[in-house]
């Protein structure tokens, strides 16, 4: 596994792959790496003959600098696990190496960005819709993998790079991974107490039970079911949970309204802000 923390040298160890005719995945992070993030690097070395890997912790995506400050960095533990996995590039650039200068650019996402996390964190996918295009042109990927726990941002990435005619890149959105007792895989994990980690998974379950009330209820009904739910709930606090058509990302107000129907939830437990959803239907 070749580490490289420049362009120029992870241009040069894509391009050694790609002149033997291998077909080149990239699978984005910003590290504190997890068992999701490697069901990810599996799914890429499946379909391609070189993985790369970058880990950056993308400042213009965190419209929150506590958020930024706070968010785990474990790199030895990284690299390891990702050679463990058998990955074949890893790109840790510096801050000043993506941005030598300040990234002006303002995408025209669509309305996928402005709904959800567009609301309650402006600026966050402009910043995610950057970093990302910049790996694209670094590496110009056959296959980019990522997972569907941040089911917004796999819509905006599809915008950003219909935006840029980066569309011959091909957008592979996997599985959210669980722990045993339903809690969806994420490097905030880390920051949830014992007593916090114990609640967390009644957010999967509970957009779980949401299922069952649906058969009988209205949208409206089964959005109040979870908000009220988790909100009685100690530690949780639901920031919105919204039942959406999964192509457009724009609310259904009837289970006939789509014919592909997920449910986004944000939940802060603690201060440790939360995402997931779930799928009512998909025809
Ligand atoms: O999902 C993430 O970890 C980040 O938003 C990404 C795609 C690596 C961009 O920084």
């Amino acid at each position: 596994m070749e580490i490289v923390s420049t362009k120029a040298a992870l241009k040069e160890a894509v391009r050694k792959f790609r002149d033997n005719g291998k077909s080149i995945g990239l699978v984005p992070t910003m590290g504190a790496l997890h068992e999701g993030h490697i069901s990810l690097v599996r799914k890429c070395l499946e379909e391609n003959g070189c993985c790369v890997v970058s880990i950056f912790v993308n400042p213009t995506q965190f419209n929150d600098k506590n958020d930024l400050l706070l968010y785990p960095r474990t790199p030895e533990e990284d690299c390891r696990l990702l050679e463990e996995a058998g990955c074949d590039i890893v790109f840790t650039p510096e801050v000043k190496e993506m941005y030598p200068e300040e990234d002006t650019r303002v995408f025209n996402l669509g309305p996928v960005a402005e709904v959800m996390e567009g609301k309650y964190r402006p600026g966050h996918f402009n910043g995610v819709a950057q970093i990302v295009s910049k790996l694209f042109y670094a590496v110009e990927p056959d296959n980019a993998y990522f997972g569907e726990k941040d089911f917004q941002q796999i819509a905006v990435i599809r915008s950003m790079a219909r935006e840029l005619g980066l569309d011959g890149i091909n957008i592979v959105a996997a599985p959210i991974v669980r722990e045993k007792d339903g809690l969806a895989l994420s490097s905030r994990n880390r920051r949830l107490s014992p007593e916090q980690r114990k609640i967390a998974p009644k957010i999967w379950e509970t957009l779980c039970k949401s299922c069952k009330f649906a058969e009988s209820h209205t949208v409206a009904e089964t959005i109040r079911f979870v908000t009220d739910t988790l909100d009685a709930t100690e530690y949780l606090r639901v920031e919105y949970y919204e039942i959406v058509d999964g192509h457009t990302l724009m609310p259904v107000r009837e289970w006939d309204g789509a014919d592909y129907v997920v449910g986004c939830i944000t939940v802060f437990c603690g201060d440790v802000r939360l995402i997931d959803n779930i799928t009512y239907k998909r025809n």
